[in-house]
C-alpha cells in the first residue's frame, strides 16, 4: 500500500497498481529478464533443463495472467485444456509454434504468439553454415585437428564439394528462406524454390518456382529447408523424395527436425546418394539420431539457429511486446498466432 505523507490525516491509502503475474517457462537472457521484472509479477523458470512440461508446467501457471515458454516445453493439449483460468496469453520465445497445441489454446481463448522477423538473419547465417560446413568438411577437419591428427597439407586430402555457381533449392521461401537465397546468392548459386504460390518478383529476385517439391528436388545441387513443421511436412525428405536428388546432393535442414525421415537421410549418406548433410535441429531433441553422430559426413549443430545475444534478446523483447500488448493494454498482440 502506498501510505499517505505523514502529518496528511485527510489523506486516504491509495491502493499500490498490481502488475500480472508473469510465469516464465524457461530462463531467459538477463536484459529479457530484467525488463520482464519491470513491467510484471515474474514467476521466474524453476529449472532450465529438462524445460517444463506437463503437471509441472500446469502448476507453474497457477495464477499466472501470462506464460512465456519456448522450443523444449511441450504446451500439448493436455497442459493447456489443466491451464488455470487466470492464464489469458501463452507467449513463445520462437517463431516455431510447433510445441504448442494452438487448437487446443483457441478452444480455451487463450491468446499464442510467436516471435517473427527478429531471428530470420541469425537463422539463416546458421543455415549457410550448415551448407558450408557439410560441403567442405569442416565437422572433420575441426575433429582432425583436434586429435593432434593432421599429417599435412596433400593435393587429395580431404576433397569436398565446389559450393560456388551450383543450384540451391529452398523449400520454403518464407522470410528465412529469401535470406538464405539472398546469402548464397553472393556464394553465384541458382536459386530454385518451392512453396504455396511464386513469389512476386521483387521477393523472387530471380528464383526458379517450382510448384511440387518433387518438381523441385532434380535441380538441387544443395537443398535447404525452410518449411514449418506441420503433419503435411512430417517425414517430407523420405526415400522416394531423396531418390530424387541428384546424387551427391548436399542436404540442409535447420527447420525442424521431423521434415526428415532420418532412416531414409541416413542410408543416403551412406551409400553417397547424399554426399553430405549440414542438420541444426532434430526430431526428439535433445537427442539425436546415432546414425548421424555416427557418419563423417554430416556437420551437426546443436539448434544454434537463433543463439546470438542479439537475437535472443530481441526474440525475447518482441515476446514482451505481444504479452504487453495483452496484459498491460488489453490490446490485439502484433504477432498473434492463435
Ligand atoms: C525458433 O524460433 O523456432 C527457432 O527454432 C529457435 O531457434
Amino acid at each position: 500500500m502506498i501510505r499517505a505523507p505523514a502529518g496528511d490525516p485527510q489523506a486516504k491509502e491509495t491502493p499500490m497498481p498490481t502488475k500480472p503475474v508473469l510465469a516464465l517457462a524457461r530462463t531467459l537472457p538477463d536484459a529479457v529478464e530484467a525488463r520482464a521484472a519491470r513491467d510484471y509479477d515474474v514467476r521466474p523458470a524453476p529449472v532450465d533443463h529438462p524445460p517444463l512440461g506437463g503437471d509441472a508446467l500446469v502448476a507453474h501457471a497457477a495464477g499466472a495472467d501470462g506464460l512465456l515458454v519456448a522450443p523444449g516445453n511441450a504446451v500439448s493439449a493436455a497442459v493447456i485444456d489443466a491451464l488455470p483460468d487466470s492464464v489469458r496469453v501463452i507467449a513463445t520465445f520462437s517463431v516455431g509454434f510447433d510445441h504448442v497445441d494452438l487448437d487446443a489454446a483457441r478452444a480455451r481463448g487463450i491468446v499464442v504468439t510467436n516471435t517473427p522477423d527478429v531471428l530470420t538473419d541469425a537463422t539463416a547465417d546458421i543455415a549457410m553454415l550448415c551448407l558450408l560446413g557439410a560441403a567442405r568438411r569442416a565437422g572433420e577437419g575441426d575433429a582432425l585437428m583436434r586429435a593432434g591428427a593432421w599429417a599435412g597439407w596433400a593435393p587429395t586430402h580431404m576433397m569436398g564439394t565446389h559450393v560456388t555457381g551450383k543450384r540451391l533449392g529452398i523449400v520454403g521461401m518464407g522470410r528465412i528462406g529469401r535470406a538464405v537465397a539472398k546469402r548464397a546468392r553472393a556464394f553465384d548459386m541458382t536459386i530454385h524454390y518451392n512453396d504455396r504460390a511464386p513469389l512476386p518478383p521483387h521477393q523472387a529476385e530471380g528464383a526458379v518456382f517450382h510448384d511440387t517439391v518433387e518438381a523441385l528436388l532434380p535441380q538441387c545441387e544443395f537443398l535447404s529447408l525452410h518449411c514449418p513443421a506441420t503433419p503435411e511436412t512430417t517425414g517430407l525428405m523420405n526415400a522416394e523424395r531423396i531418390a530424387l536428388l541428384p546424387r551427391g546432393a548436399i542436404l540442409v535442414n535447420t527447420a525442424r527436425g521431423p521434415v526428415l525421415d532420418d532412416a531414409a537421410v541416413i542410408a543416403a549418406l551412406k551409400s553417397g546418394h547424399l554426399a553430405a548433410a549440414g542438420l541444426d535441429v532434430y526430431t526428439g531433441e535433445p537427442a539425436v539420431n546415432p546414425g548421424y553422430r555416427d557418419l563423417p559426413n554430416t556437420f551437426l549443430l546443436p539448434h544454434l539457429g537463433s543463439a546470438t545475444v542479439e537475437t535472443r534478446e530481441a526474440m525475447g523483447f518482441r515476446a514482451l511486446d505481444n504479452l504487453d500488448a495483452v496484459l498491460l493494454r488489453g490490446e490485439a498482440p502484433g504477432d498473434r498466432v492463435a
